[in-house]
């Protein structure tokens, strides 16, 4: 397979703890791809180690066939990997469509030269994000409070602003940290939509960690499942549900 993203072996330590042990994952172009597992499993760690957060102690991440460990999470982030956070980090003073702009800056085709100056090129520019940014409101269903501070949104609302942040960077690949967390039941079957959305008619590659079984179930075609930092099982939805040590894992777990 010719995957997206692959990790060999990958490994972390924070002391004693080993909070990622050997993780190899394949993520083929176009898929939407779960990691699951319980509490402190070592999913968010994995996130850190493929977005340069964290160096791995072992193993290798490689993304788009170039190898990518000792990156800085600007460097991955230019080549294509974009990300949210379990907890919504979000700049609440400034406007809805000023966030999803914070992620669009980075594609932006200015200098300081253009900015101090104020040149036409600049303020076509600026224009060109506005508009970028404002379409994805537009798609993640937010385009109505576009003018609004952004903590004057309600969570769930929120939760799908910092996806728009993260894709107007225009990533290949998209890594969704727990995007369901504190959402209700109707939130959570809309945001469901929205992330085959993203897959199908932008094109991203999606990353998905996510607590809530009935969503990951329902949108992932493979599903990866950690328990102590290691891989106990990886497959279809289907085969995941009837494992029994994902099985075990659950009801003994979390
Ligand atoms: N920076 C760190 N220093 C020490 N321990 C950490 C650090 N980051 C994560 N851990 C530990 O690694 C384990 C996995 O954490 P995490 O990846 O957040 O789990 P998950 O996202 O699956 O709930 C936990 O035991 C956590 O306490
Ligand atoms: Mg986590």
């Amino acid at each position: 397979m010719n995957a997206l993203l692959e990790t060999r072996l990958l490994t972390i330590r924070f002391g004693g703890l080993c909070a990622v042990d050997c993780c190899d994952l394949a993520i083929a172009p176009g898929q939407l791809f779960g990691l699951i597992g319980p509490n402190g499993a070592g999913k968010t760690t994995v996130f850190n180690m493929i977005t340069g957060v964290y160096l791995p102690s072992e193993g290798t991440v490689h993304f788009d066939g170039r190898l990518i460990n000792g990156r800085s999470p600007v460097q991955v982030a230019r080549m294509g990997i974009s990300r949210t956070f379990q907890n919504i980090r979000l700049f609440d003073e400034l406007s809805v469509l000023e966030n999803a702009m914070t992620g669009a800056h980075q594609h932006a085709r200015i200098n300081l030269f253009d900015s101090l100056l104020r040149t036409r090129r600049h303020h076509r520019e600026e224009q060109r994000q506005r508009d970028k940014a404002y379409r994805l409101l537009q798609f993640m269903g937010l385009e109505d409070r576009a003018g609004l501070p952004a903590k004057a949104l309600p969570y769930g609302h929120r939760r799908r602003l910092e996806i728009a942040r993260a894709l107007a960077t225009e990533p290949k690949l998209l890594c969704l940290d727990e995007p369901a967390a504190g959402m209700n039941t109707g939130e959570k079957a809309e945001l469901a939509v929205l992330i085959r959305r993203i897959r199908d008619e932008l094109g991203v590659t999606v990353l998905l960690i996510e607590h809530d079984m009935k969503l990951v179930m329902g949108i992932c075609e493979i599903i990866q499942v950690l328990e102590y930092g290691k891989t106990i099982a990886r497959g279809t939805p289907a085969e995941i549900q009837r494992d029994p040590r994902v099985i075990a894992a659950y009801l003994g777990g979390a």
